[in-house]
């Protein structure tokens, strides 16, 4: 049987090698993390995103008691970009955590599944790979769109 290897690339980034517009965005992420509502995970997501004409748009996980009617960071920049500049693809995704001790994680977090699933819709919407800056105090993981975390993904129907 033949046996298919996938790849994914991955760079891992200290802040000096990011490009001042990669660390602008994370410092929008970052500071999302303090209008994160998350009183059930205490899980404080950011995310910021850099559109073609230059806007940034912040967002940040906001939580509910009906666990479902929550939204995550990504999604709540990602549909909040598609609601108020539906002709400007997105070109970067940055996001930052911080822990119920309020700190920032040392390693980056990573999308979940249906992030990771919007993200790919964005880039079929706009033909337009996404980078991804996953910030960590450690290091951030950076990655040119986001078929590197979500392989073989459902694009059309
Ligand atoms: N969360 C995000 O905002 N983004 C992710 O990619 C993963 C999870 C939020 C959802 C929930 O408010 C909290 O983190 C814990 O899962």
């Amino acid at each position: 049987m033949e046996e298919l290897t996938l790849k994914s690339t991955i760079q891992v980034a200290q802040w000096s090698e990011m490009s001042e517009v990669e660390q602008q965005l994370i410092e929008v992420a970052k500071q999302s993390t303090y209008n994160s509502y998350a009183p059930y995970s205490h899980f404080h997501v950011g995310a910021a995103l850099l559109l073609k004409n230059g806007t940034i748009i912040p967002g940040c996980n906001q939580e509910n008691a009906a666990f479902p009617a929550g939204i995550c960071a990504e999604r709540s920049a990602l549909f909040a970009a598609g609601a108020q500049h539906p002709d400007q693809p997105v070109l970067m995704l940055a996001i930052a955590v911080r822990n119920s001790k309020g700190e920032f994680l040392e390693e980056p977090a990573s999308p979940c599944g249906p992030c990771r699933q919007v993200i790919i819709e964005t880039e079929t919407r706009y033909k337009q790979a996404v980078r991804i800056l996953l910030y960590g105090t450690k290091h951030t993981y950076i990655m040119d769109g986001i078929k590197q975390l979500m392989p073989l993904s459902f694009t059309e129907i």
